[in-house]
């Protein structure tokens, strides 16, 4: 059988499907790709003619839209006709942890790839390459396969027939674009030898050859969990670290310098934080704990479970360093937030460390004044699940007799006046040509920035008057 990919389907217009089928859709102009979403709203925004209206904020991505949008690039609701026309179907759905049920904490909600595999299962026409882009647990693939080949009859009646392929993706967000224009590998595991070659030869448009590889499905679903993981834990290591250096005198960045300076260790990833977030790291260690206990292997749940761990325990840590220095109190003191997403250059905030710090705060009856360039103030208040304050008075610049703790957002930086502190949370470009002087005379003394992504001028700082505690610096 002759069979060729003319027409592509990716089931799921999120972080990953929309970027992924944007640059694949400028590097293969021969190749038409349809993006479907059964978020209507989602896909409204990825058709707005107003580039920065589009649902995700990414480094590059609105010139690509331009150049592709409605000429091999579609965004669309209508499921139904994409699936049939299409040769091969990427599902990039989301796969967020179980919150209740068998595995709930742990294992990974596959409510939404089970729709996606029903929806090809029903409405695909002939033969087609499904593709796992989405992150799964070990196996998924025979789900899908199982779903897939479930309804004999029509298989046999409409003469359709799959091949399940895992194509994991690796771009990180903020820098999605220059990931998939240069990865550092393409990884796509399966049985059906055709199968993969033709999807490799999608890659091969802009991937040279020796970085596309290939694995048993399974090794495929694994290494993209391992891959995860496996950074997570330098995080963590790296945080942990930086509270022995607050406590003995060492300083953080020069121990990840001097470590990384090892080829065997690399430089990369070494960087102190708030502590990871993001929508994958904590839920695929996760997902990985799971699979171990389900297996039996215990000791090797407890391991990896540990990295989520500390990283908890680090936002905490964190949150508690700040009523410490400002005299064990912050009741009604006015505190900056600086930074709200997960890391700079995107407005995703899922797990973003921010959400359990500025908890924290406001639990402690902090009032905070919250900025992002790129995070909503509707967003905010769904990630804190806490109503922003309306008694803030603009003409006296404080909030009106509320004992509660709180928070508001501000869209610009003219924010310091009588603030007791700033944290920086988020390493935005912004925050590193704050003028520190004029910051010092608007706020009250003592005055104090925690800086906890290593952005902040010291010398600036230190010439101003405020005092300044930096994650994992025990020099000051
Ligand atoms: P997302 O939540 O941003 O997007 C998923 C989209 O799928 C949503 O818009 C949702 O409405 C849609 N959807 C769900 N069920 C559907 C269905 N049956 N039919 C049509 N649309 C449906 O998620 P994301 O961040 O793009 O992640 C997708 C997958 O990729 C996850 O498994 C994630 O772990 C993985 N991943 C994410 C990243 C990242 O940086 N965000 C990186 C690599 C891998
Ligand atoms: C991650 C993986 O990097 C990517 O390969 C995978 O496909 C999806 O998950 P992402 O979560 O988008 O990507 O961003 P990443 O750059 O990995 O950052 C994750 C978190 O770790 C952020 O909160 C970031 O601030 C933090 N981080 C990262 C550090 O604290 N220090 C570092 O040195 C690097």
């Amino acid at each position: 059988m002759s069979f060729s990919i003319k027409n592509i389907c990716c089931i799921g217009a999120g972080f990953v499907g929309g970027p992924t089928m944007a640059l694949m859709a400028k590097k293969c102009s021969d190749l038409i790709f349809n993006v479907v979403d059964i978020n209507k709203q989602r896909i409204d925004a990825w058709n707005n003619k107003d580039l920065s209206k589009l649902p995700i904020f990414e480094p590059g991505l609105e010139e690509i839209i331009e150049k592709t949008r409605n000429k091999n690039l579609f965004f669309s609701s209508d499921i139904e006709c994409a699936i049939a026309s299409a040769d091969l179907i990427f599902i990039s759905v989301n796969t967020p942890t179980k919150t209740k049920g068998l595995g709930a904490g742990k294992s990974s909600d596959l409510k939404w790839v089970e729709a996606s595999a029903r929806q090809v299962a029903k409405f695909a026409k002939g033969h087609t390459i499904v593709v796992e882009k989405s992150t799964l647990p070990v196996r998924t693939a025979e789900v899908i396969e199982s779903i897939l080949n479930s309804t004999d009859s029509n298989l046999i009646r409409d003469k359709k027939s799959f091949s399940v392929l895992s194509n994991p993706e690796f771009l990180a967000e903020g820098t999605a674009i220059n990931d998939l224009e240069n990865p550092d590998r393409v990884l796509i595991g399966g049985e059906d030898k055709q199968a993969m070659h033709l999807l490799s030869n999608i890659y091969r448009n802009w991937v040279p050859e020796n970085k596309i590889l290939f694995t048993n499905i399974w090794s495929s679903e694994l290494a993209k969990l391992t891959s995860n993981a496996f950074l997570a834990q330098r995080i963590s290591s790296i945080n942990s670290i930086s509270a022995i250096c607050e406590v003995t005198g060492a300083d953080i960045r020069e121990v990840s310098r001097a470590i990384g300076l090892d080829t065997r260790i690399g430089s990369k990833f070494l960087d102190s934080g708030p502590g990871f977030g993001g929508s994958c790291f904590k839920k695929d260690i996760l997902n990985l704990v799971y699979l171990a206990e389900f297996f039996g292997l215990e000791e090797v749940a407890k391991f990896w479970e540990e990295v989520v761990n500390i990283n908890l325990w680090h936002q905490k840590r964190i949150a508690k360093i700040v009523v410490e220095k400002l005299f064990g109190t912050i009741s009604q003191k006015k505190i900056i937030i600086l930074g709200f997403a997960f890391k700079a250059n995107t407005n995703d905030t899922r797990e973003s460390a921010a959400i359990r710090i500025c908890k924290d705060l406001i639990d402690e009856g902090a009032e905070l004044i919250i900025h992002d360039p790129k995070v909503s103030p509707i967003q905010i208040e769904a990630d804190l699940q806490i109503k922003p304050y309306i008694t803030y008075n603009e003409k006296s610049k404080s909030f009106l007799n509320n004992n509660a703790g709180g928070w508001r957002y501000s869209k610009d930086l003219d924010i310091f006046d009588d603030s007791h502190a700033i944290l920086v949370l988020t390493e935005w470009e912004e925050y590193k040509n704050i003028d520190w002087d004029d910051a010092a005379k608007k706020m009250a003394s003592p005055a104090w920035i925690f800086d906890s992504r290593s952005i902040i001028n010291l010398d600036l700082v230190k010439k101003s008057g405020i005092n300044l505690w930096r994650l994992g610096d025990g020099s000051i």
